[in-house]
C-alpha cells in the first residue's frame, strides 16, 4: 500500500443491507443490524489507515418511503451506535458530523446527534460524517434558499461551497458503493464532481477492511488529472 496516495476523503453507500439478510432468511433490519457492525470495523479500519474523513449515507431523503418498522428500525440503530460508543468516539479521538436535515427527525435521535457532535467536537484523527435524512437535491436546493435570504449578491463556488452541509470537509476523493449498483442515489452530488468510484459486488454486512483495501489500490492505480493534463494523485 503506497501510503503517499491515500485518498483523504472516503466516501461509502452502505447498500446491500436488505438483500444481504433475505438471503439468510432474515428480516431486512437484521441486515442493517450487521451493517452497523460491518460500519464499525470501516471505522476502525480509516483510522489505521490514517484516513482523515470517512462520510456515510445512513438514510436518504428518500428513505422516508420504506416500510415505517424498517425507518424506525434504522433510526434506532443509529441512536443507539451514538449511545454507545461516546467513550470510544473519544477514545478514537473521532469527530462526529452530520449532513442532512435533522429536524424531521424524531427528537430523541436529533437530540442525540447533536449531543455526540457536542460532545466530539475538539476529536481530530477521523471526521466521521453521518448522511442522515439526506439528499443532495435537498442540500443543494436548501444552499440556494440560504444564499437568497443572506441576501448574497454574487455567488462564487467558494461561496457555494460554505453554504453546503459539508462546508468544513473537502470533497470526497474516493466514493464506494457496496453490492454491485452503479449509480449515486442522490449522494453527495456536488462535492463529487471530482470524485473516484469504486462499486464492489460486496453486500454491505460483508464489507471488510480487506474490500476497503482493494478499493484504495484501485483508487491509487487511476490518474486524477481533474480536467488538467496527467497530474499525478495526491
Ligand atoms: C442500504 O441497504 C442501507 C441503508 C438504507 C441503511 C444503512 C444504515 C446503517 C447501516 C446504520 C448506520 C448507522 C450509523 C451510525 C451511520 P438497503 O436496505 O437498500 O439494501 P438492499 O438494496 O439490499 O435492499
Amino acid at each position: 500500500m503506497k501510503i503517499n496516495k491515500l485518498p483523504t476523503h472516503v466516501a461509502m453507500i452502505m447498500d446491500g443491507n436488505g438483500r444481504w439478510a433475505l438471503k439468510r432468511g432474515k428480516p431486512r433490519l437484521f441486515g442493517h443490524k450487521m451493517g452497523v457492525e460491518s460500519l464499525k470495523r470501516i471505522v476502525r479500519a480509516c483510522i489505521e489507515l490514517n484516513i482523515k474523513y470517512l462520510s456515510v449515507y445512513a438514510f436518504s431523503t428518500e428513505n422516508w418511503s420504506r416500510p415505517k418498522e424498517e425507518v424506525d428500525g434504522i433510526f434506532g440503530l443509529v441512536e443507539d451506535l451514538c449511545n454507545n460508543s461516546l467513550d470510544k468516539f473519544n477514545e478514537l479521538d473521532i469527530k462526529v458530523v452530520t449532513m442532512g436535515d435533522l429536524s424531521r427527525l424524531p427528537n430523541t435521535l436529533k437530540n442525540t446527534l447533536v449531543d455526540i457532535k457536542e460532545a466530539t467536537k475538539n476529536n481530530k484523527s477521523l471526521i466521521f460524517n453521518i448522511g442522515i435524512n439526506y439528499g443532495a437535491r435537498a442540500e443543494i436546493v436548501r444552499a440556494v434558499n440560504n444564499i437568497i435570504s443572506d441576501g448574497v449578491q454574487e455567488c462564487t463556488e467558494q461561496t457555494f461551497h460554505n453554504y453546503l452541509y459539508t462546508a468544513d470537509l473537502p470533497d470526497p476523493d474516493l466514493i464506494i458503493r457496496a453490492s454491485g449498483e452503479k449509480r449515486l442515489s442522490n449522494f453527495m452530488l456536488y462535492q463529487c464532481a471530482y470524485s473516484e468510484f469504486y462499486f464492489p459486488k460486496t453486500h454491505w454486512p460483508d464489507f471488510s477492511k480487506k474490500t476497503l483495501l482493494k478499493a484504495i489500490k484501485a483508487y491509487q492505480k487511476r490518474n486524477r488529472r481533474f480536467g488538467g493534463l496527467k497530474q499525478e494523485n495526491k
